[in-house]
């Protein structure tokens, strides 16, 4: 086999999603413990804004820092190479996840057992069934009292609308965990409390020893675990890794991160069955990872700590080839060839300089200002690669420049922050005012704040009510459009690739104006040619 299709088979690139507190810093850190990439628990500092750090600039600045070492955590378990590409949790940062998600071939999602499906992993995982990414369910907390599995898998199934293949199941919850069932393996997993810092002793049971199975869980837990087991049989479809990897079917493994409980069985589970990378596909044509010529795309940009050294890195998801050091690459936007002399892969939680990288990796490319979220890199092709949508931003505000002198400056600010992604920037087409479009009101006050430190420039705003940014297809134009445009022409504004956008001030005026318009397709995601 010629070594890049060898490379690519090894990889595993996933993501982490979950609503806050759920456990997915923590069982991010077990994954690298027990892929043992580190050595003790506490190593890998949670990226996740903490709660009530919304005015605290200091710290939203350094958790920023602390979320570029922890963005990709690169290592090896068994013959695979993962890369684990971290989201952030905090809602307001879920444009950043939801771009995160486009470089991911699979995903964990991560629910706490005793409180079920939360709001934030439902928008999420709507974005990954709606580019059918595979996922497996961790159920977390196990060791704490949880809900009924089968309810579990109710919510699973009615809010997330996933079809949940049980791989473990549990036996019993919080005080009464005895440990898990492993349905492929047919044998089961006992829990011991103490396992509080250390790699637990598991106990493999052969669970066709009835003996030894009732010793260990006693006569009822093993006639509960029976019953619960017929029923999965009948009510659930088993495991077909097809299936899986068509994003039909979801694995579920029930477990505690925090207790070191079935963590392994997940890890393992995922370099068994998660997939390699996958083609791409692109404006011009699908791109197939093995293909000689490398290309790749850029899905997150994150600036350096350092205020007075404005660069920043640009997180390189490779689709094919292989990637080499000081090779010029061809910027398809720009139309230039760039060359990168320190490109740094990850590993664990440390970065350093790569020779060489292979589809699936990730790369962080230091950048001064080349960059914008989606550029493609390739061997000379001019390759566009579909699926980094902006969505509605859901808070809109004038930005007003609160020092005239430091005009130049603003807008360079505005614009390195808008290339990296932090909010979207639109310009009203009446007057050119400008508009920053935001997911949580945290990012105003981020941008206010790098503004004045980063570029020495200082803004405020004014609120602006906007329900919904509609982005319009111009490409069919007709009567009712010239209509439309004289009408509404107040809330009408340029995104940053001249795109027209509608802002609609209210649930109302967007439905009384769909209606009155049926011609004119408006789409609530910036990349409707993609659909
Ligand atoms: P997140 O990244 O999804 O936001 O969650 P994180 O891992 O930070 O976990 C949130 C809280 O839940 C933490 O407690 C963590 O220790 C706890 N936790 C995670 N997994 C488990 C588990 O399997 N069982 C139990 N019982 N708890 C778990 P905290 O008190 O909020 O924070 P900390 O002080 O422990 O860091």
């Amino acid at each position: 086999m010629k070594v890049l299709e060898k490379e690519i088979r090894k990889r595993r690139t996933f993501g982490i999603v979950s609503h806050p507190d759920a456990g997915k810093t923590t069982l991010t850190e077990k994954l690298l413990l027990f892929g043992g990439a580190i050595h003790q628990a506490g190593a890998v500092k949670s990226n996740k804004i903490r709660k009530g750090a919304t005015s605290d600039f200091m710290e939203i600045e350094r958790q920023r820092g602390i979320s570029v070492a922890t963005s990709v955590l690169a290592f090896h378990y068994k013959d695979k190479k993962i890369n684990i590409l971290d989201t952030p949790g905090h809602k307001d940062f879920a444009e950043d996840t939801y771009r995160t998600l486009t470089a991911v071939d699979s995903v964990i999602v991560v629910i706490d057992g005793a409180k079920g499906v939360e709001e934030q992993t439902k928008k999420l995982v709507e974005v990954c069934r709606m580019r059918s990414v595979p996922m497996i369910v961790f159920i977390n907390k196990m060791d704490r009292n949880a809900l009924d599995p089968f309810d579990l898998f109710d919510q699973l199934e009615d809010q997330l609308k996933l079809n949940p293949t049980p791989i473990t199941f549990p036996i019993g919850d919080g005080l009464d965990f005895k440990g898990i069932y492993h349905i492929l393996k047919d044998n089961m997993l006992l829990y011991s409390s103490n396992d509080k810092q250390h790699l637990p002793i598991y106990h493999s049971i052969d669970i066709a020893d009835s003996k030894q199975v009732t010793e260990a869980i006693g006569v009822p837990s093993f006639e509960q675990l029976k019953e619960n087991i017929e029923v999965v049989d009948e009510l659930y479809p088993k495991f077909d890794i097809r299936k899986y990897l068509d994003g039909k079917i979801h694995p579920i493994i029930f477990g505690s991160a925090l207790k070191n409980f079935g963590v392994q069985e997940l890890l393992d589970i995922l370099v068994e069955i998660a997939p390699h990378p996958k083609p791409q596909i692109s404006e011009n044509r699908e791109v197939r990872p093995n293909e000689n010529n490398f290309s790749g795309f850029v899905f997150k940009i994150h600036a350096n700590m350092d205020p007075k050294h404005r660069d920043r890195l640009a997180f390189l998801k490779i689709v094919s080839g292989t990637f080499v050091r000081n090779t010029p690459y061809y910027h398809v936007r720009l139309n230039k060839k760039l060359k990168f002399s320190s490109p740094n892969a990850f590993f664990a939680e440390k970065r350093q300089v790569v020779e060489t990288s292979y589809p699936g990796d990730i790369v962080g490319l230091h950048d001064t200002g080349n960059f914008k979220i989606g550029d493609t890199l390739t061997d000379g092709e001019k390759l566009i690669f579909k699926g980094i949508p902006s969505f509605s931003p859901e808070h809109f505000r004038y930005v007003i420049n609160k020092n005239p002198l430091k005009t130049k400056q603003l807008k360079k600010g505005i614009d390195q922050l808008m290339d990296e992604g932090v909010a979207q920037l639109f310009r009203l087409q009446i007057n050119g005012r400008q508009i920053i479009g935001t997911v949580g009101i945290l990012q105003f006050e981020v941008i206010q704040y790098r503004l004045l430190h980063e570029y020495g420039a200082e803004c405020s705003y004014e609120a602006l009510p906007v329900y919904k940014a509609c982005w319009i297809d111009q490409n069919n134009q007709h009567k009712e459009f010239d209509e439309f445009l004289r009408l509404k022409q107040k809330f009408l504004a340029i995104d940053k690739s001249e795109q027209l956008v509608f802002l609609a001030d209210s649930k109302f005026t967007l439905s009384h104006t769909l209606q009155k318009f049926p011609s004119i397709k408006f789409h609530f995601q910036s990349e409707f040619n993609a659909n």
